[in-house]
């Protein structure tokens, strides 16, 4: 195990891409995918563990709360987390420092991946997707300096009253959305969807995709499909789809990427 571990959830690369570019900044890391179960819950060999995730409905998905309770972390090590959203950070970075005190902790925008939502291009401050991956990689390298540095921040990460109220009424919201999902004639049957997904809630049953109810809403089956052939109801059929330029539907279904 590396000195550096980074801990990752993404579901359509933005947080994969800026952990990877963290990494490179701390000069190599071992980035332990959470959006399943982690292979490595164990690190407490590790100097200095991060987190980086993106915001959903006003907190952390809930598979980053449930899996950072199962790590095993050494009181000593330097902790630092990172939240993405496209434009307010929610509470998850809260959440998190309750399960695993945080010393350092940053927040980051990237455009929208909840597309049934807002279009992607909605962030703030509103970038192109060239300019916001820029950014992102510069934010990337200021991060790996002050975790390098042992930079401490000097409060707790926010835990505003909406977002709470947000994210309570988020699984009836989006539970609801996500139970609308329609396959359309363009699917070539791949089977991408299917190994893509982290909650094993998809299956091909006689080259037709299957998409049950326990879903992360990570929306990447969506977003990398290469047929555009799963929507969620007309507006989605409409916008344009979205993932990070750099991050392949692969990188997301590793276990543990080794950077360095
Ligand atoms: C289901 C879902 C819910 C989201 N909720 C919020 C939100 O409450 N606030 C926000 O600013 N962005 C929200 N976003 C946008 C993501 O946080 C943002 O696009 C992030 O960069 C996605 O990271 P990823 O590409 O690594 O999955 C949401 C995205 C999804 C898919």
């Amino acid at each position: 195990m590396h000195e550096n571990v980074i801990f990752c959830y993404s579901g359509t690369g933005n947080c994969l891409d800026l952990a990877k570019n963290i990494a490179q900044g701390l000069g190599g890391a071992d980035i332990v995918m959470m959006r399943s179960a982690p292979a490595v819950t164990d690190v407490r060999e590790a100097k200095r563990v991060g987190f980086v995730f993106p915001c959903y409905g006003g907190s952390a998905p809930e598979d980053v709360l449930r899996h950072a309770k199962l790590l095993q972390i050494s009181p000593e090590a330097y902790t630092f987390a990172v939240s993405q959203s496209a434009v307010y950070p929610g509470t998850g970075l809260s959440r998190l420092n309750d399960i695993v005190p945080l010393k350092y902790w940053r927040t980051a925008t990237h455009h929208c991946s909840c597309i049934w939502l807002f279009p992607h291009k909605l962030m703030l401050p509103l970038l192109s997707v060239e300019k916001a991956q820029k950014r992102s990689e510069a934010l990337a390298a200021e991060i790996a300096r002050e975790v390098l540095s042992g930079k401490q921040s000097p409060k707790k990460p926010p835990r505003n009253v909406l977002n709470v109220a947000e994210n309570k009424v988020w699984p009836l919201i989006s539970g609801a959305k996500v139970q609308g999902f329609k396959v359309s004639d363009a699917c070539i049957a791949c089977g991408q969807c299917v190994r893509l997904c982290p909650r094993k809630n998809i299956q091909l049953i006689n080259g037709k995709v299957i998409i049950g109810s326990n879903c992360a809403q990570c929306l990447g089956c969506l977003q990398y499909c290469p047929q555009s052939a799963i929507s969620i109801g007309k507006i989605t059929d409409k916008r344009e789809h979205y993932h990070n330029p750099n991050v392949a539907a692969a990188e997301l279904m590793e276990s543990v990427i080794h950077v360095g």
